[in-house]
């Protein structure tokens, strides 16, 4: 099921978002959000998403980079980078702008998937910039804090 993803003005993208139990990652309910996050990800032109975008505060995010689909419960950065780079970004639940961020060219990272299993992985270039991302969202950070200067689709077109 493709679900509605909220934007901007909704209070619950600047939330911090709740740790999920093991008991919690294995119930239905979650698994099936997380089949659904998958389905909706990509129709909606993302390459992540976390799941306060479609309105629900726990800390899980889809990342949808080279075909694959993976899920991140509970995910956390380990370690960053010195090495930072700087890339345009946008958000589905920032329609319309863009701007440049700085991040880690590489990351770190522990989470567990969606079996709860703990796993630990290196993530670099566009993947590290894409759990750098969505991992905001789940502390209730957008990217339009980070960027110095933030693009409007209509003032572009001028
Ligand atoms: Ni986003």
């Amino acid at each position: 099921m493709i679900l509605p993803i909220i934007t901007i003005l909704n209070p619950i993208l600047r939330q911090r978002a709740k740790e999920l139990s093991l008991e919690e990652i294995k119930t239905p309910a979650i698994q099936k959000l997380i089949v659904d996050m998958k389905e909706t990800v990509i129709p909606a032109g993302g390459v992540g998403l976390a799941a306060p975008q479609v309105g629900v505060s726990i800390r899980l995010v889809i990342i949808a980079i080279q075909d694959k689909k993976i899920a991140l419960i509970n995910p956390e950065i380990i370690n960053f980078s010195w090495r930072k780079e700087i890339a345009e970004e946008g958000c589905l639940s920032v329609p319309g702008k863009w701007g440049a961020v700085k991040r880690s060219k590489t990351v770190s990272v522990k989470a567990q998937n969606e079996n709860g299993e703990v796993i630990k992985f290196k993530a670099r270039d566009l993947f590290a910039r894409v759990i750098q991302h969505e991992i905001d969202h789940l502390n209730g950070v957008l990217f339009i804090d980070r960027s110095k200067r933030v693009i409007e689709e209509e003032a572009q077109k001028i």
